[in-house]
C-alpha cells in the first residue's frame, strides 16, 4: 500500500470540479421533510418567538403555503395542530372534525402531490401537556395507546399518506398498525419516532406547539439521552409491531445513534434536526458568529452522512433554494 509521498490525499481536493466528482454524500430535495404548525381561525400566520421564519399558520393560510412547499419540489409535510379546546384526554386529538383532520383534508383537496405525514401524540391536545392520560402524575401506558391508534385512524380517514407516532408508549404501533388495517388502510405506513431522547433541545417546539408539560418532565417515556444500546432496542420493538419507517430524534447531537440504528436494521431512517438546532444556528447567525447557510448545509449533510435517509428540517424551503441554485 502506498504511503506518503506517494500518497497524497489532497490530490483529490486541489479543484471544485474534482472535489465534485468524489463527494460520498449529496444532499437532495427529495430528502427534505418540511415541520408545520396548524392553529384554528384564519388569515393567522404567527412567527414562532423562539424560531425565526417558522409560524403558526390558520389553515387557509397552510393550504397556500403547502402549495409553494409543494412548487419548489419538497416532497413531504408533517403537521402538528394546536386545537380549539385542550382538556385532561386530549379529546380533539382523536376528533374527526379536530384541527389536524381538517387541515389534512383541505390540503388533499387542494395540493395533489405532497406527501402529507400527521404527527400523533397527545401532548398538544391534553391541557396538562403530557403526552398521554394521567392518573396522578403518571401516564397510563395502555390506555394512551388505544386514543393513539383512535387518533391515528382519525387521521388516515382525513387522508394523511403516513402517520407519525412521537408519544414514546410501549406498543403504540402495533395498536396503530392493528386498527389502521381493520379499516382498510392497509397502504398508510408508519413513520415512528423509534428513537426519540428526552432532550432539552425540545424547547422552542413547545413554544411553537404550545405544549410545554404543566409539571414535571417527559423523562418517563422519552429515553435518557446517556443511553445506545436501548435505542437499538427501541428500533427493534417498533420495527417488530409494523414500523415502516424509523426516526431518531434529535438528529445532529445523536449522529452516533443514527449510525448504529441504520447499520444494524437497514431500515428506511428518518432524523429530526429538532427546534433547538435550528434555533441554535439562527441565533449564532443572528449575532454574525457563524455563517448560516454553511452551517446548516454542514448540518444537514452531516445527518445524511450517518445514514439518514430523510430529514425532518425547519430549513427544508432553505436548502431547497439553495439546491435549485446549485444545478
Ligand atoms: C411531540 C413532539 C415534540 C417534538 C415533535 N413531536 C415535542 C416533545 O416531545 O416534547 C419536538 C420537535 C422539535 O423540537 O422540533 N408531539
Amino acid at each position: 500500500m502506498a504511503t506518503y509521498p506517494t500518497k497524497r490525499l489532497r490530490r483529490l481536493r486541489y479543484n471544485p470540479v474534482i472535489r465534485d466528482m468524489v463527494r460520498e454524500t449529496q444532499l437532495s430535495k427529495d430528502d427534505l421533510i418540511y415541520p408545520l404548525f396548524v392553529v384554528p381561525g384564519s388569515g393567522i400566520k404567527k412567527e414562532v418567538r423562539s424560531m425565526p421564519n417558522v409560524y403558526q399558520m390558520s389553515i387557509d393560510v397552510l393550504v397556500e403555503e403547502c402549495k409553494e412547499v409543494e412548487q419548489m419540489g419538497i416532497p413531504a409535510v408533517i403537521l402538528f395542530g394546536i386545537p380549539e379546546h385542550k382538556d385532561e384526554l386530549g379529546s380533539e386529538a382523536y376528533d374527526p372534525n379536530g384541527i389536524i383532520q381538517k387541515a389534512v383534508r383541505a390540503i388533499k383537496k387542494e395540493v395533489k402531490n405532497l406527501l402529507v405525514i400527521t404527527d400523533v401524540c397527545m401532548c398538544e391536545y391534553t391541557s396538562h401537556g403530557h403526552c398521554g392520560i394521567l392518573n396522578g402524575e403518571k401516564i397510563l401506558n395502555d390506555e394512551t395507546v388505544e386514543l393513539l391508534a383512535k387518533e391515528a385512524l382519525t387521521h388516515a380517514q382525513a387522508g394523511a399518506d403516513i402517520v407519525a407516532p412521537s408519544d414514546m408508549m410501549d406498543g403504540r404501533v402495533a395498536a396503530i398498525r392493528k386498527i389502521l388495517d381493520e379499516h382498510g388502510f392497509i397502504e398508510v405506513p408508519i413513520l415512528s419516532y423509534a428513537v426519540k431522547y428526552a432532550s432539552g433541545f425540545y424547547g422552542p417546539f413547545r413554544d411553537a406547539a404550545e405544549s410545554a408539560p404543566a409539571f414535571g418532565d417527559r423523562r418517563s417515556h422519552q429515553m435518557d439521552v446517556a443511553n445506545a444500546l436501548e435505542a437499538l432496542r427501541e428500533a427493534e420493538s417498533d420495527i417488530e409491531e409494523g414500523a415502516d419507517i424509523i426516526m431518531v430524534k434529535p438528529a445532529g447531537p445523536y449522529l452516533d445513534i443514527i449510525w448504529r440504528v441504520k447499520e444494524k436494521f437497514g431500515m428506511p431512517t428518518a432524523a429530526y434536526q429538532v427546534s433547538g438546532e435550528y434555533a441554535m444556528i439562527k441565533a449564532a447567525a443572528k449575532l454574525g458568529w457563524i455563517d448560516e447557510e454553511r452551517v446548516m448545509m454542514e448540518s444537514l449533510t452531516a445527518i445524511k452522512r450517518a445514514g439518514a435517509d430523510m430529514i425532518l428540517t425547519y430549513f427544508a424551503k432553505d436548502v431547497a433554494k439553495i439546491l435549485d441554485k446549485q444545478i
